[in-house]
């Protein structure tokens, strides 16, 4: 059991908020969850109200870039139980960012009894109306006071909570990137790192303009091979197979990927994980063969792709009432949420 000092909110802003109608990334619960670094261990656990928090000019990982974050949403069950999905998922891969970025570990008891006892803190922020869930946004970044280039000393860990709904109100339209590079073989692509989405700005901005929800990454080298959207990873149906671009170091291991994974091959899908190029993309659409194309993430949960655009050809496909995507975006749902059973053990309990 890890000590955390609870400083409470005086006034909650809960009853200032829209829960009909919220727009994703700015409802902030009324705590956070800050944990401390010293160079050998952690500590200095605490709760306090959510706001600002002053930092130095100098913290490291505003110049350098040391900074990590995971995503995670917490639900209300109908029996007014409160649970996070797959929250040790989480862990395991922002560990594995954290070694890529040379970053310390996160303990399992600290990031768990940490979100934890925020979401029980903060329960009446879960909301169970229409897509809502509390966002669970777990992040550490370097705070040396120096302006040395090297691995951080010190470090703080934070969780925060923000109300969400839905991420996307359509099924998307996306540009297949064939200019701009997101990540290579043996840079960063993998880990959830701050810089990652920095560098994904410049070309989803000229995308959005362009009149695009996100661009589709592609390899770095032949701007052949699919690699992921900006907040989410692809999926390909043909038939009974679904295709997804394979995790070598480019791609982020999403834990909604590896949910549909499982999912679609619990419902007789064969599921490859490889490469994958846009020409069989094309190829299959030109052949009839394209049945459905979607996107998996914690915060788009799973949404279809109606329009792929590649250079000159656009490909449309029809979003249908009962596409894949509908079927296993309700599954999931409803073992978010206890309506159906959770037979992978996914959801944690908190309340
Ligand atoms: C998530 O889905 O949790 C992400 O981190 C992506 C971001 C676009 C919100």
């Amino acid at each position: 059991m890890i000590d955390i000092h609870i400083n409470p909110v005086i006034q909650s802003r809960f009853n200032t908020v829209d829960f009909s109608n919220l727009v994703f990334g700015k409802e902030f619960s009324d705590h956070i969850f800050i944990a401390d670094f010293d160079g050998n261990s952690w500590g200095n656990y605490r709760i306090q109200p959510y706001g600002p928090i002053p930092l130095s000019p100098s913290l490291s990982c505003m110049h350098y870039g040391q900074a990590i974050f995971e995503g995670m949403k917490a639900f209300r069950t109908e029996k007014n139980e409160i649970q996070i999905f797959r929250p040790l998922d989480n862990l395991r891969r922002m560990n594995q960012s954290a070694e890529r970025m040379c970053m310390p570990f996160i303990p399992e008891e600290m990031f768990m009894e940490g979100l934890k006892a925020l979401c029980r803190i903060d329960q009446k922020w879960v909301s169970s109306l229409n897509d809502n869930a509390l966002y669970l946004r777990p992040f550490l970044i370097a705070s040396d006071d120096s302006l040395g280039i090297r691995p951080s000393q010190n470090y703080m860990f934070m969780i925060y909570g923000c109300a969400v709904g839905g991420y996307y109100s359509e099924p998307l339209k996306v540009k297949v990137e064939t200019h701009y590079v997101r990540s290579c073989q043996g840079g960063v692509g993998e880990a959830k790192t701050a810089g990652n989405y920095a560098a994904a700005l410049y070309a989803t901005q000229i995308a959005q303009k362009e009149g695009y929800h996100q661009v589709l990454w592609t390899d770095a080298f032949e701007h052949k091979y699919l690699e992921e959207l900006g907040s989410s990873n692809l999926f390909i149906r043909i038939g009974k197979t679904l295709i997804t671009p394979s995790t070598t170091g480019t791609v982020l291991k999403g834990v909604t990927r590896d949910s549909v994974i499982k999912l679609a091959q619990n419902l007789g899908y064969a599921v490859e994980e490889r490469a994958v190029s846009i020409d069989e993309v094309l190829a299959w659409n030109s052949q009839g063969k394209l049945d459905e194309l979607f996107a998996t993430g914690t915060a788009a949960s799973i949404i279809g792709i109606a329009q792929l655009d590649y250079k000159e050809t656009t490909i449309c496909i029809a979003p249908k009432e009962n596409s894949l995507a509908k079927i296993l975006n309700s599954k999931l749902d409803n073992i978010k949420r206890s309506k159906e059973e959770d037979i992978f053990g996914w959801n944690e309990k908190v309340i």
